[in-house]
């Protein structure tokens, strides 16, 4: 059964556009893979391989408005680490920023988390992302870093993790 039930996960049904946030299907990669670079303003595709949406879309979401995409989580309960979640990747599409988008996915994915038992999730991010580090500090993620070669040699990242 996938952790959410229902493709719908909550709709906002006060105006014709509101977003609505609901699970990832792998055919989702397509549209994500499309504009990530532009949502980001350098190359992170090659971050996000396939292999995210084919293999762990159940604990994903996908935020749709009448443009299209307008948000999504990568989200993972990862099997060697029972106690905990992760999130790989979110992002919001510039038009739709700094309306509570993102906080709204990752309440969802904290809820969902808990409900599978998990009590802790953990991110992380590259140092020069300020905007990925104050998110994260709003949302009440202990921030730790940079760390120096966390990804291999020259790829110092920023740590956050939070209690659920
Ligand atoms: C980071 C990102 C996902 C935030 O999405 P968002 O929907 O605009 O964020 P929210 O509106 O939910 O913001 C929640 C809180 O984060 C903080 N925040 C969000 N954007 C911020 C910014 N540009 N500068 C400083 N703080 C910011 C604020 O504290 C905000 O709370 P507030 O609105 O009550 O002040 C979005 O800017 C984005 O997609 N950036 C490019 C991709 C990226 O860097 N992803 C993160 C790394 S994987």
């Amino acid at each position: 059964m996938p952790p959410w039930h229902d493709r719908v996960v909550t709709h906002n049904g006060s105006t014709g556009d509101a977003p609505y946030l609901r699970a990832a299907r792998p055919d989702d990669y397509d549209a994500i893979a499309a504009v990530v670079d532009d949502w980001w303003d350098r190359p992170v595709r090659s971050a996000i391989p396939r292999l995210f949406l084919d293999f762990f879309h159940r604990t994903s979401l996908i935020n749709e408005d009448t443009d299209g995409l307008a948000g999504f989580l990568i989200g993972l309960l990862p099997p060697d680490a029972m106690d905990g979640a992760y999130i790989h990747f979110v992002g919001v599409a510039p038009r739709a920023r700094k309306r509570g988008l993102a906080r709204a996915m990752y309440d969802e994915f904290f809820r969902m988390a808990r409900r599978e038992g998990r009590h802790n999730v953990a991110a992380i991010t590259s140092p020069v992302n300020a905007t990925s580090i104050a998110f994260h500090r709003s949302l009440g993620f202990a921030v730790r870093g940079p760390v120096p070669d966390y990804n291999g040699p020259d790829s110092d990242m920023m740590v956050f993790g939070r209690p659920l």
